[in-house]
């Protein structure tokens, strides 16, 4: 991997919800602490379904409530060279866990995990899908978004320190 920006990656299924929601949060922290040159943030998902198309509009919606801008994001799919521009690969859930480290090139030497290892204190260990549920599912992918990526955050000082 070259030297430069620490890339992370937030990858789920669609790149409509989850994903984009966790992009749009852990940009925003970043810019606040200044970070910009040395983060790069990006999502993406792992099945083609929404290539090309805007975020889920109740993904937009919630977000915006918070304070977040979903707006310029657009679905792309997971691609070989993402394993070489990013050091932390971080899924939403268990299944696309295992799509992250069946693709993975044998010697890819970032970090392939779950996002939510970085909330400890949080009951679930998978970000929910809220495509085909209730409403308040937007809002819950965002507490554990918002949760995940201060902890996320100080990971990344801490390493950039040692
Ligand atoms: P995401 O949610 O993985 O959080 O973007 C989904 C979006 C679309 C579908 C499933 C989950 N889908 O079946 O089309």
């Amino acid at each position: 991997m070259t030297d430069g920006p620490i890339g992370v990656l937030f990858v789920c299924l669609g790149n409509i919800c989850r994903s984009p929601t966790a992009d749009a949060v852990f940009r925003q922290r970043v810019q606040t602490r200044g970070l910009e040159g040395r983060i790069r943030v990006d999502s993406c998902g792992t099945a083609p379904w929404h290539v090309g198309k805007p975020p889920d509009p109740r993904s937009v919606a919630a977000a915006r409530a918070r304070g977040y801008d979903l707006s310029p994001l657009r679905a792309r799919q997971l691609c070989w060279e993402d394993y070489f521009d990013f050091h932390y690969l971080l899924a939403m859930d268990e299944s696309n866990l295992e799509v992250l480290r069946r693709e993975a090139p044998v010697d890819y030497a970032g970090h392939i995990g779950l996002l939510l290892d970085f909330a400890p204190e949080a009951a679930e260990r998978e970000v929910p899908d809220p495509y085909y549920g209730a409403g308040d599912g937007f809002v819950r992918v965002l507490e554990l978004v918002e949760a995940a990526s201060e902890g996320l955050l100080a990971e990344i000082a801490r390493r950039e320190r040692s």
